[in-house]
């Protein structure tokens, strides 16, 4: 963490090359937008109320993540340029005084450790500004590091205003800044547009400094991949393929085994206890908490749910916003969501479908039903094809089964509804109205056995 420092997100653009509708920094790549990856990174190295992202494209939208991140925005309402970005918060930032760095808000998988050593190289040169460069066997696109004779950096020439010679040249600006923040907002006015694009280039700085008598460093980074900036669908995708890789190593090197882990997509926020194992091809989205020593079945999709531990989630199972807690066995086949609350040592198997249901402690339902809207007692045995109907048509309404209560195969439950304690429903009823304690509730016509009746139809 740097003290002084003040970080500048630079996230106006549209992104033409994305051929999208959405803003190129809200596109995700490891489960976070760009402009969170950014921000997350950001807050490694300054302070959370000197961090600020510059929003246009989608300013709303673009704010609206930003807010949620706890740091502030300004808009720069045309995009003339990086250059010019940084200028729309000169009334916030000019005052701040100590470090400015600017970083593009499209590039996700920079660590915060080479914004750290960015700054410690600017720190230990005494120079003005400092930024990071990488060499790439295809620089085509990036602005070109043009260097003196003793090694020092001259310019960053952009691609489109480069000569052949220049275009040969394979070290790139990597799109991450520190300046002596003084000394930038003294000469970033001198940043003219008289280029191919016709933008106010933020590069620029690196010659008006010069010009000025100052130095500019730069920090040549060994590791070129984690600079890769994301300006079409092909870098994003791989982009996401990266991030995921380098999550999926981060928890086994915790303790979480996991099968194949490239067949797997976990989200950077996601957080699994030591010893849970993860088949092959799962997906674990949002900010999902796991246990320990749980098992997640093959094609299995959790997403913004707390998992307990020694969980059991067999294949193919859909879970979202639910919570399960310690030793609960879900699937194979099993959909938990919207609020779905299963207690402790509950079993719910395959087909079975809960919806804001509170299932209680050691309760089953173990083929094909439908739980919406319900509570649950401990120790319930829900029989194979239970429905609740929930839903007349214009309101949703709760079910209620006590606890140790037994609902038999087929039944139908019509909401409102409350079965008490220890009750027991007959197989194929339709229940439509309150089952006190202890009783047995029959809801179907009664059976008619002709005999004989075979040999005479
Ligand atoms: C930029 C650099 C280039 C570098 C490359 C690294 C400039 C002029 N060029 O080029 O030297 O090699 O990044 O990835 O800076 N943005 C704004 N407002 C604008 C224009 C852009 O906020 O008016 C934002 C974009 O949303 C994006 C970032 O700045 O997040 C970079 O813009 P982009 O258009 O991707 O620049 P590059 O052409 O990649
Ligand atoms: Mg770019």
């Amino acid at each position: 963490m740097v003290n002084d420092a003040a970080i500048v997100i630079l996230a106006a653009g549209q992104g033409t090359r994305m051929k999208s509708k959405m803003a190129k920094v809200l596109h995700r790549a490891g489960g976070k937008s760009l402009v969170e990856h950014a921000i997350s990174t950001a807050l490694h190295i300054a302070p959370v109320e000197r961090v600020f992202v510059v929003v246009g494209h989608q300013a709303e939208a673009v704010g609206a993540v930003a807010n949620a991140a706890g740091v502030r925005s300004f808009e720069q309402r045309q995009q003339l340029g990086t250059g010019h970005a940084v200028m729309c918060g000169e009334s916030e930032l000019a005052g701040l005084g100590g470090l400015l760095l600017v970083v593009n808000g499209d590039c996700p998988m920079v660590r915060p450790e080479t914004l750290q050593a960015l700054v410690d190289l600017y720190q230990q040169t005494g120079a003005k500004a400092a930024l990071v460069s990488t060499d790439l066997a295809d620089p085509t696109g990036y602005g070109r590091i043009v260097r003196g004779e003793n090694g020092d950096v001259l310019a960053i020439v952009e691609h489109k205003a480069a000569t052949d010679a220049q275009r040969a040249i394979p070290e790139i600006n990597a799109g991450f800044y520190c300046f002596d923040a003084e000394a930038f907002w003294k000469h970033v006015h001198e940043i003219r547009t008289d280029n191919p694009a016709g933008e106010y280039y933020l590069t620029d700085m690196v010659e008006i400094l010069i010009r000025a008598g100052h130095r500019v460093t730069a920090l040549k980074a060994a590791d070129s991949g984690e600079l890769q900036g994301i300006n079409n669908k092909v870098e994003l995708a791989e982009a996401d393929r990266i991030l995921r890789e380098r999550k999926a190593r981060d928890l086994m090197l915790e303790g979480v085994t996991i099968l194949r882990p490239e067949t797997v997509n976990i989200d950077a926020q996601v957080v699994i206890g030591q010893d849970t194992v993860i088949e092959p091809f799962v997906q674990i989205k949002g900010h999902t908490v796991i246990g320990e020593g749980c098992h997640i079945g093959s094609s299995s999709i959790i997403d913004s749910s707390q998992i307990g531990d020694h969980a059991q989630i067999h294949p193919f199972s859909v879970i979202s916003t639910s919570k399960l807690d310690a030793h609960v066995h879900v699937g194979p086949f099993a959909r938990i969501r919207m609020g779905a609350h299963l207690h402790e040592n509950s079993h719910v198997g395959n087909f079975v479908e809960l919806k804001n249901t509170e299932f209680g402690a050691g309760s089953k339902s173990m083929h094909l039903a439908y739980l919406g809207d319900s509570t649950i007692g401990s120790k319930v045995n829900v029989g194979a094809g239970t429905i609740t109907c929930n839903y007349d048509g214009k309101k949703k309404h709760r079910t209620r089964i006590g606890n140790h209560a037994f609902v038999g195969s087929n039944s139908t439950l019509v909401a409102p509804l409350t079965i008490a304690d220890e009750a027991y429903i007959a197989a194929g009823s339709t229940i439509t109205y309150n089952v006190p304690e202890n009783s047995l509730a029959l809801g179907r016509s009664r059976q008619v056995v002709k005999e004989g009746w075979t040999p005479k139809r």
